[in-house]
């Protein structure tokens, strides 16, 4: 949506794969307080995001949806408050339909009443959800959300929550900011690698559709992986510039899972001006190759050793990258860094050959040496 907001991808937390609707204004200043105290919010994750379990189960006859006060004592103005005077936005969560996805109030023929509250109440961010949906169509059922929080003049990031199914990535940048490419990571247990591997192909081919101002959405960032797994995912969401948005238990992070979501190269993909999605540019059995254009003519590059549970060897593997495949001339001398470990790997010319590990991802930015005009502006 072309207003001003998520010119990049948001980055933040969200409540639901941690704590589903067992959340309250405890844990919430907890969780707020660690992701400041833990410098995830100056690395940019800066929303943080109630998701389902906030509201109350029904309205009045007349009016907006209300708060659990239970839960919620000092009501979300209050800490609306509280996390703007620590820099950071507020998130709510409602749907599209006659009731949330867990059973709660939802905002389908209430969109104005919903939107103006939400907006008077000082929220950043609403995530719009798609169960209990009615025959009308998604987009149309969507738009209504999008003028209502538009006719309140407070900008608020709109990120639609449909997991895909009326293939949002098409209209997606006229209706919101961000449109779920995919079913959700985790249901009810953690997240697999398999999970992961399939939101990643599912968004596979979408790039052309993200941009500044709306982006393709994998779901949230799950801690639930090994350590060279949860490398590659971040890596990869980085890359597709998906919203960056923390689905853990931050009081149960592990310091390295902490350290690598404050990655800040990695991040500087994710949030790079230019706002080109990456996408799979090469693929040979488990082996690929995705790239994203940045700013300046350089590439942002993972090569991934996706290895499946069924396939027979599990083990790290010398994977190529040819110039060809990211659409850099082969004679091109470039300056290849790793993003993770922050260090040049050095200088090469038409290709690279470094050894990948199974599950695992090497992330880097190659870096012309020369102006080569076709990559300069003239
Ligand atoms: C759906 C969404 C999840 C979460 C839950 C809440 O399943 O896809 O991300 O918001 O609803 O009930």
């Amino acid at each position: 949506l072309d207003n001003g907001l998520a010119r990049t991808p948001p980055m933040g937390y969200n409540t639901w794969n941690a704590f589903h609707e067992e959340i309250d204004e405890k844990m919430v200043r907890e969780s707020a307080e660690i992701l400041i105290s833990s410098g995830l919010a100056a690395a940019g994750y800066n929303y943080f995001n109630l998701d389902d379990g906030w509201n109350m189960k029904t309205r009045g006859v007349e009016g907006p949806m209300a708060v659990n006060s239970t839960r919620f004592p000092s009501g979300i103005p209050a800490l609306a408050d509280w996390l703007h005077s620590k820099g950071l936005k507020l998130g709510v969560y409602s749907d599209a339909g006659s009731m949330t996805c867990a059973r709660f109030a939802a905002s389908l023929g209430h969109e104005k009443e919903d939107a103006k509250v939400f907006a008077e109440w000082g929220v950043d961010f609403l995530k719009y959800d798609n169960c209990f949906a009615t025959p009308m169509s998604v987009r149309a059922r969507y738009e209504a959300m999008r003028d209502a929080l538009n006719a309140t003049g407070r900008p608020m990031l709109f990120s639609m929550c449909e997991w895909g199914v009326s293939s949002p990535w098409v209209y997606g940048h006229e209706v919101g900011h961000a449109w779920r490419t995919t079913k959700d990571i985790s249901m009810e247990i953690e997240a697999t690698w398999a999970d992961v591997v399939e939101n990643l192909d599912e968004t596979a081919g979408l790039a052309r559709f993200a941009g500044p101002g709306g982006w393709n959405d994998a779901d949230m960032l799950e801690a639930t992986l090994t350590y060279t797994e949860q490398r590659s995912h971040f890596a990869l969401w980085a890359l597709i510039k998906s919203p960056l948005l923390i689905g853990a238990d931050l009081r149960k992070l592990k310091k390295e899972d902490l350290l690598l979501l404050k990655s800040r190269e990695i991040i500087a993909i994710n949030q790079d001006p230019l706002g080109v999605a990456g996408d799979r540019v090469w693929k040979q059995g488990p082996y690929e190759v995705w790239a994203a254009p940045l700013l300046g003519g350089a590439r942002a590059v993972v090569m991934f050793n996706r290895h499946v549970a069924s396939e027979e060897k599990f083990e790290e593997h010398n994977m190529t990258l040819h110039w060809s495949m990211i659409g850099y001339p082969v004679d091109m001398q470039v300056v290849v860094r790793d993003l993770y470990k922050e260090r040049d790997l050095g200088r090469y010319t038409g290709e690279l050959t470094e050894l990948v590990d199974a599950h695992g991802v090497l992330a880097l930015k190659l870096s012309p040496v020369r102006c080569v005009p076709v990559f300069c502006p003239l």
